[in-house]
């Protein structure tokens, strides 16, 4: 296969989600949480959001994070229409990925300029996405398809192509270490840092505990690396 030449994340935000290594994907159903859920993580040390487009505040809790966190790198997720990715450029989306791999979406994405990761966990998935210039995807559901065994064997055809992957799905801080060691992971992503039951409690202090074990965790394995 001929290199592709289009990319569907600019260097800059490759390089941003690997030097990071960690996104916390966010459910918010109150405005207000915005900020501070945001504060509690780069407390502990992320800086990388996924802000899943599953409640109608999304979109207004986005504009306060860039408002008032711009240290954040603001991501969103749950991607599924053409119209959702011209709303998040508008927003100033740094990135964005989706469960799923469309065609359309991608192309859309890239029409806007925005970064995106499409959800792949076959390898007919992995053909659509690099067909259409993606070389950074989302690794989706990773825990149920069979964690990292199965995205080695999946990617081997593949690994002329460079890729790199993001698992969500079923990560946590007692398998984040056995997805970071592997030089095919740029970051991994999981709810389990804020997950929605302490947004919607407030519970900042624990957000802010789950952001640095994952932190201090990343840089323990990247040390080893
Ligand atoms: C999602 O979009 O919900 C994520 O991939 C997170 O999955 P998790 O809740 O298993 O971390």
């Amino acid at each position: 296969m001929q290199p592709i030449a289009q990319q569907a994340m600019t260097p800059e935000i490759i390089e941003k989600i690997d030097n990071t290594g960690v996104i916390a994907v966010l459910v918010i159903d109150d405005v207000k949480h915005a900020v501070p859920t945001a504060k509690a993580l780069l407390k502990g040390g992320v800086d990388a959001i996924e802000l899943t487009l599953r409640t109608p505040v999304a979109l207004d809790a986005a504009a306060a994070i860039k408002k008032e966190v711009p240290e954040m790198t603001l991501g969103f997720g749950t991607l599924l229409t053409v119209d959702q990715v011209k709303a998040i450029a508008d927003v100033g989306a740094d990135f964005a990925v989706a469960p799923g791999c469309n065609p359309k979406i991608i192309d859309e994405a890239h029409k806007q300029g925005l970064s995106f990761a499409p959800g792949i966990m076959t390898p007919s998935e992995i053909e659509i996405a690099v067909e259409h210039g993606c070389r950074v995807l989302k690794y989706f559901p990773a825990e149920t398809s069979g964690g990292m065994p199965h995205l080695e064997s999946m990617v081997a055809p593949y690994s002329y192509l460079g890729l790199t992957f993001i698992p969500l799905g079923g990560c946590n801080i007692k398998n984040a270490a056995t997805y970071l060691e592997s030089p095919l992971i740029t970051a991994i992503g999981g709810s389990w840092i804020a997950k929605r039951p302490l947004i919607q409690g407030e519970q900042w202090d624990t957000i802010t505990k789950n952001a640095q074990e994952i932190s201090d965790l990343i840089k323990k394995v990247r040390t080893k690396k």
